[in-house]
C-alpha cells in the first residue's frame, strides 16, 4: 500500500546516496511540487541544500512575499532570491510561439540557477565541496506530457523536462518523478509544510508567460496580473478552492473587441476564465462556476483592470483543450 512515511524514509535514503557531502541547489518556484522536493531534500541533506527562488517577472500577485516569508518559516530552508524579471522579459521580446517562449523561460530558469551555483562554488570551495545537484520538482505528468513516457507524443515542452539546455551543468535530484500531485501533497502534510503552501493550486514554472496568447510585456503582464488576482479572490471567497484544480486566468493580448463604457466606446483585450476539475492534470472538465460568481469576476475585472472590456469562460474539457493556452 502506497505510504507516504515510506516514500520519504526511502527518498531521504536515495538522496543521501547520491549527494555525499556535495552541496545542493533547489529550483523553488512557488508550486507545491517544488516546496516539497526541496523540503524532502532539505529533510535528506539539511544545510547542504540552498533553495532558489527566481523571481522571473511572470509571477502572480502575492507569490514572491509568500516564498520569503511563508515557506521559509515553516522549513527553515536557506533561500536566495534571483531579481531576473529585466532577462526573462528581454529575451521574451518578439516571441509569440508557445513551444518557443517555454524554451527561453526553461533555458534561462537553468541559466539563473548557474549564475548563482557559480556564486556558491566560491564558498563551497574554501570547505572542499562542490556544487553539482539541482532538485527539480518534476511529477510523473510533466515527464510523460514532455514526450518522456513510452510511447507519447511531445504536446508541451514543460520548463523542467523538455525546455532544459543540452549543456546543463548540473545533475539533477527529482524526487517527485514518479508521483501524481495527490501523493506529492500527501508528502508535504507529513513533512509539515503548511496547509496554504501544500494545497494550493498548480501554477506552471513559466508562470503568466504561457497565459499571455501573443507577446509578452510588461504592460501586459500588469494587466493579466491584476485580472488574475481579481479572479483568484472571487473563487476563494466563493469557497470554490477545493473542487476547482485550477483556474488558468488568460490574456488574449493579440485580440481586441469593441466595447461601451460610460459614455465612450472601448477598444480592448478579452480576459478568458479557465476553471477546471480534474484529479491528475492528465484530463479534465471544466468547472460549473454559479453563474453568480461568474458575473461577480467579471464586473470587477471589467470595472478594475481599464484595458480589459470582455470576460469569457472556456468550456472545453482536455482532451481536446489542455489545461493552459500555451
Ligand atoms: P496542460 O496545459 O498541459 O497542463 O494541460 C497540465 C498541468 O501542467 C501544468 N503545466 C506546467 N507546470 N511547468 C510546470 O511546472 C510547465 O511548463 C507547465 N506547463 C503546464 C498546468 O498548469 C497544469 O496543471
Amino acid at each position: 500500500d502506497w505510504n507516504a512515511g515510506n516514500v520519504i524514509a526511502e527518498q531521504v535514503e536515495r538522496i543521501r546516496a547520491q549527494v555525499g557531502n556535495a552541496r545542493v541547489i533547489s529550483a523553488l518556484s512557488g508550486g507545491v511540487d517544488s516546496a516539497v522536493s526541496t523540503a524532502l531534500v532539505h529533510k535528506a541533506i539539511g544545510d547542504q541544500l540552498t533553495a532558489v527562488f527566481v523571481d522571473h517577472g511572470l509571477l502572480r500577485k502575492g507569490e514572491r512575499e509568500q516564498v520569503e516569508r511563508d515557506y521559509v518559516a515553516s522549513t527553515g530552508v536557506r533561500l536566495i532570491t534571483v531579481d531576473a524579471a529585466d532577462i526573462f522579459i528581454g529575451h521574451l521580446a518578439g516571441v509569440s510561439d508557445p513551444e518557443e517562449k517555454r524554451k527561453i523561460i526553461g533555458r534561462e530558469f537553468i541559466r539563473s540557477f548557474e549564475r548563482v551555483q557559480r556564486e556558491l562554488v566560491a564558498e563551497a570551495k574554501a570547505e572542499g565541496e562542490s556544487v553539482k545537484f539541482l532538485v527539480q520538482g518534476t511529477l510523473y505528468p510533466d515527464v510523460v506530457e514532455s514526450g518522456g513516457g513510452a510511447g507519447t507524443a511531445n504536446i508541451k515542452s514543460h520548463h523542467n523536462v523538455g525546455g532544459l539546455p543540452d549543456d546543463l551543468d548540473f545533475e539533477l535530484i527529482e524526487p517527485l518523478r514518479a508521483l501524481f500531485k495527490d501523493e506529492v501533497r500527501a508528502i508535504g502534510r507529513e513533512l509539515g509544510i503548511p496547509e496554504e503552501i501544500v494545497g494550493r493550486q498548480p501554477f506552471p514554472g513559466p508562470g503568466l508567460g504561457i497565459r499571455i496568447v501573443g507577446e509578452v510585456t510588461r504592460e501586459r503582464l500588469d494587466i493579466l496580473r491584476e485580472a488574475d488576482a481579481i479572479a483568484r479572490a472571487e473563487l476563494t471567497a466563493a469557497g470554490l478552492d477545493q473542487e476547482i484544480w485550477q483556474c488558468p486566468v488568460v490574456l488574449l493580448a493579440d485580440v481586441r473587441s469593441v466595447g461601451v463604457q460610460g459614455d465612450g466606446r472601448t477598444y480592448g483585450h478579452p480576459i478568458v476564465l479557465r476553471p477546471v476539475s480534474s484529479e491528475d492534470a492528465m484530463t479534465a472538465d471544466w468547472t460549473r462556476v454559479p453563474y453568480d460568481v461568474l458575473a461577480r469576476i467579471s464586473n470587477k475585472i471589467t470595472n478594475q483592470v481599464p484595458e480589459v472590456n470582455r470576460v469569457v469562460l472556456d468550456v472545453t474539457s482536455k482532451p481536446p483543450g489542455t489545461i493552459e493556452w500555451e
